[in-house]
């Protein structure tokens, strides 16, 4: 695999994040993306094996099942980008039905190193697939892509695991826009979404009990001590999982278990905690199997087809760039 990487998050804009999130009036709040070091993205592997997160084995069963359906509603010839690909494990499926009929370029973009290198060692082995990824922001990837593109070649974008849920409705959409703006009519997005369930599968779902979840928030104070040299103390603070109801959302928040003082020298501030004070780390926004149609007409898209898991409530979504 030929990597492009430039650092895309610079230790001065993680310090510049991190000082704004933790410093805002109300709700302190640190961005999700930051979850995603070498130790997050290792967890995130671990959490989609767990019995109570069935989205990723929702969304491996769909692509699995229609991998080749897929593949005969795509023109020829065509590239796969995927947006945060994490591991790749799943984009098999889709890179051996496309492989039955032609070579494939594929470009993982991803601002996780080690979700990349994982992707590469995943994938690797098919044959007749060559991988150049990007170390990039998911947009910023997408434009490198699209400089790529050869005369007559069309695009085939990958958006799975319901990463999309990560954005709050409205910027969701916005998301959506840029990337339809990216592309050129007749080009595609698949695009994976989580769809509402019961409250309690959802919390269990993002609050299991081996606590690899927890480990999983409580790794992005730990890495704002590794980077940033702050002295978060890890026992006093709690991963929590919350529905927010207006929202149609989950969120990940880390509670502050005592009133308690944390320094941040590289970020310049010292932040005071009240007794359970959360910092918002995550919303997982969750979806009517409708409202994805919608999103698709009010984005310059057309939802094509639609297969919903039989076990676990999750949609697949084939869009067609118009
Ligand atoms: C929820 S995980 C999903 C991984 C994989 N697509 C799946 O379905 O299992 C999100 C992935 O997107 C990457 N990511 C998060 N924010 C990103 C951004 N702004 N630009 C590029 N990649 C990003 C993370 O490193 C992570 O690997």
């Amino acid at each position: 695999m030929v990597v492009h990487a430039v650092t895309t998050s610079p230790i001065y804009e993680f310090a510049a994040d991190v000082r704004d999130g933790l410093t805002k009036r109300g709700q302190k709040e640190l961005l999700s993306k930051y979850l995603y070091d070498d130790v997050g993205s290792a967890l995130f592997e671990v959490i989609s094996h767990l019995p109570e997160y069935g989205l990723t084995r929702a969304d491996e069963r769909l692509l699995r099942r229609h991998a080749e359906e897929i593949v005969e509603r795509l023109p020829t010839p065509i590239a796969v980008a995927e947006l945060g690909s994490g591991s790749g494990k799943k984009t098999r499926q889709i890179l051996e039905a496309l492989c039955r009929r032609q070579r494939t370029r594929y470009y993982p973009i991803e601002i996780s190193p080690t979700a990349l290198a994982m992707c590469q060692r995943e994938l690797s082995d098919i044959d007749c697939v060559s991988i150049v990824g990007f170390e990039r922001e998911y947009l910023d990837g997408l434009l490198e892509v699209t400089a790529q593109r050869r005369e007559g070649q069309h695009l085939l974008v990958l958006f799975l695991g319901s990463t999309i849920g990560n954005f709050d409705r409205m910027a969701g959409l916005k998301f959506l826009n840029q990337v339809r703006r990216t592309l050129q009519s007749g080009d595609f997005l698949l695009l994976g979404t989580d769809l509402l369930k019961s409250h309690s599968q959802l919390i269990a779902a993002y609050d299991d009990q081996l606590g690899v979840t927890a480990a999983f928030n409580l790794n992005l104070l730990a890495r704002i001590n590794r980077e940033l040299d702050a002295d978060f103390d890890l026992s006093q603070f709690q991963h929590v999982a919350k529905i927010n109801h207006d929202e149609r959302s989950v969120e990940m928040h880390l509670r502050s278990m005592r009133p308690q003082r944390v320094h941040v020298p590289a970020a310049g501030i010292h932040v005071e905690f009240l007794e359970d004070e959360t910092i918002w780390t995550e919303s997982s926004h969750k979806y009517s199997p409708d409202e994805i149609f919608q999103m698709a007409r009010s984005t310059g898209f057309r939802c094509e087809v639609q297969w919903i898991d039989d076990q676990w409530p999750f949609a697949e979504n084939l869009l067609i760039a118009e």
